[in-house]
Formats: structure tokens, sequence, C-alpha cells
């Protein structure tokens, strides 16, 4: 047996926020921010709800679709760097609003890369026969921490969560490798300030996520013996869409084999792995034995990918 997913949800706040509507609130313009980015808009969660109550929904979508009951589940990873406060975490939250009663929980942060961590540490758990479902959240409200008069970072950031649930499949299916990594001295690029904002040194931040997403894909397939013909799917950390088609095009996939929601929903952190995976799964266009590739890169910066069969 291995360890794969099962059930997945996702949720995304109603309110859109468009480029259009970002010109009235800082000096910019919908040209620069698709050129630049390939943004057109990002949802914002009202001031009502907070980062718990978008990972709600999207969890009780994934355990619904999983077809199995919230008392089943043995693990909450929560991936978010917006919690709604730093204890009780958002997993502990989740874990009685869903009447999860004999799961353990806690959220992890390793930025845009936490939902590819919190993957990869409940796999450890399923394979070991420790646990038997484990719910993997990365979740966002990242409008909280935005400097809305700070015209480059306020531009690329949006709300939103994803969730799936992780249990025993078929050997073979699954996740079938994994890579996960950090570089604490490229921190100074991306991090939050003493304000709680976000600060990004955009130049710097690119060109590492170019090297590295395309080196993780490739290092993943490796493991797990595959060839770049063998992929039937990518679906990258949502933060550029130039950063993104860098990715494709090291594994030469054709434009449609890459998972593409930036323009609607912006970068959504830790949710815009899931959020993609959910949309794609939704369309129709990941099929049964498809081969797909999960990355993403952070601040701290971190990184993580994975091969699954699905
Ligand atoms: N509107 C108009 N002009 C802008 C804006 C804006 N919103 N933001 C910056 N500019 C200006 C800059 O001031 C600069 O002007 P100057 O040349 O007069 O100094 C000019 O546009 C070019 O700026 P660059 O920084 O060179 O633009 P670049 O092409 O690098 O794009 C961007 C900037 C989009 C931020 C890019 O660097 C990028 O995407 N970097 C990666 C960001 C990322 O992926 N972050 C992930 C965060 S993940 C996490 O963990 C939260």
């Amino acid at each position: 047996m291995s360890t794969g997913i099962i059930g997945l949800g996702r949720a995304l706040p109603e309110k859109i926020l468009t480029n259009f509507d970002l010109e009235k609130m800082v000096d910019t313009n919908d040209e620069w921010i698709r050129t630049r980015t390939g943004i057109e808009e990002r949802r914002i969660a009202d001031d009502n709800t907070n980062t718990s109550d978008i990972a709600y929904e999207a969890a009780k979508k994934a355990i619904e679709n999983a077809n199995i009951s919230p008392e089943d589940i043995d693990l909450i990873l929560v991936a978010t760097v917006t919690p709604d406060q730093p204890f009780p975490t958002v997993a502990c939250m989740l874990q009685e609003r869903l009447g999860c009663v004999k799961a353990a929980a806690m959220d992890l942060s390793a930025a845009c890369a936490g939902f590819m961590y919190g993957m990869v540490t409940a796999k450890q758990f399923i394979d070991n026969g420790a646990y038997k479902y484990a719910l993997v959240i990365g979740v966002e409200k990242l409008s909280k921490i935005t400097n809305w008069e700070d015209r480059n970072t306020a531009v690329l950031f949006g709300d939103g969560g994803g969730a799936v649930v992780l249990g025993q499949v078929s050997e073979g299916r699954g996740i079938l490798s994994f890579e996960l990594g950090a570089d604490g001295s490229g921190g100074k690029h991306l991090f939050q300030d003493e304000e709680d904002f976000i600060q990004m040194n955009g130049r710097e931040v690119f060109k590492f996520a170019v090297r590295q997403m395309g080196e993780s894909s490739e290092n993943v397939l490796v493991k797990a013996g595959l060839s770049k013909e063998d992929v039937d799917f990518l679906i990258p950390h949502q933060a550029n869409i130039r950063i993104m088609e860098a990715s494709r095009q090291r594994l030469n996939l054709p434009e449609e084999k890459m998972s593409k929601t930036v323009h609607k929903y912006g970068n959504t952190s830790a949710a815009s792995i899931p959020i993609s995976l959910v949309e794609e799964y939704e369309a129709g266009k990941i099929k049964d034995d498809d081969v797909i590739v999960l990355v993403g890169f952070g601040g701290g910066l971190t990184w993580g990918a994975i091969a699954l069969r699905w």
C-alpha cells in the first residue's frame, strides 16, 4: 500500500478585487500587473471571515468527498502563515468544529511551500501505519498581512483554502516521491516585518523560484523512476505566471498540461497548490492513473515537490 489523496475540497471568498480596483488604491495599472504577474483578480475575505472559516469550508468538502466521517480523521495539519492567532491553532479550531474527535492537530508554517510540507509529513504517519486518515489543509487570509499602500506586494496576494484527505491507496499510486528543502540564508528576501506586513525582494525571489521549481520538479521525477514524458499534469505554486511558465518549459510540457489559476486568485501562498488541484480535478482534467507533479516555493526560503499517480 502507499499514501494518496482520497478526498479534496476548496473554499474561496466571494469578494473579487480586480486590478482595476487596485488602480484606485495604489500607483499601479492593470497592464503592469497582468504582464508582470499574470494576475487579473484575487479573492478577499471580509472582516468577519478568518482563516479558520475558510479552512473549515474546504476541509468539510474534502471529508465529504472522501466519503468518510469526521471521527475517522487521525491527524489534522494546517499549513498557513496567517492563522487566526498563534494558539489555539487553526488545526485545533477545526478539530472541534468538524467533530474530528480523535484527531491530533497542529499548524505548520513553511510559507508558500507549506502544503507540500504538510502532505509529506502526513504521508509518513500513514506509510508507517500509525494513522489511517490525515486531513491536510493549505489556507491563507493574506489580505490581513498585506500592506494595501505598498504597490510592490499589494497586487500579488489573495485569500483562499484547499484541503485533501490522505489515506491508503494501492501500491504504485498516490505519492510516488517527494523533495523538501530550505535555505535560511534567503530569509531576508521574503519576510513579515514588525508591522506584520509582507516584505519582499521580488527579483531575488523570482530568480530563486525559477531555479528551484525546475530543479525540484526534475528531482522528484528521477526519484520516482519517471521521465518528463510521463508527466500528465504540472501544478506549480501560483505566484507569478512567468515563474510557472519557466517550470512548465523545464519539463517540456504543453500549455494545457499546466494548471493556471493565478489570473483568478493571485498568490494564495500555502493554499495555491491545493486550490489548483481541486479546480483541475473538478474540471475533469485529472484522470485515473495520471502522473502529476506538484511543486512550490516560499518564504524561509522553503521549497517542496511531490510526484504522484492519481
Ligand atoms: N505597479 C506598477 N509598477 C510597479 C509595481 C506595481 N504594482 N510594482 C513595482 N513596480 C515598478 C517598480 O517600482 C520598478 O520601477 P523602477 O524600474 O522605476 O524601479 C518596476 O516596476 C520594475 O520592478 P521589478 O521589481 O523589476 O519588476 P519585476 O519584473 O521583477 O516584477 C514581481 C516584480 C512581479 C514582484 C516579480 O519580481 C515577482 O513575481 N517576483 C517573485 C514574487 C513571488 O513569487 N513572491 C512569492 C511570495 S511567496 C510567499 O511565501 C508569500
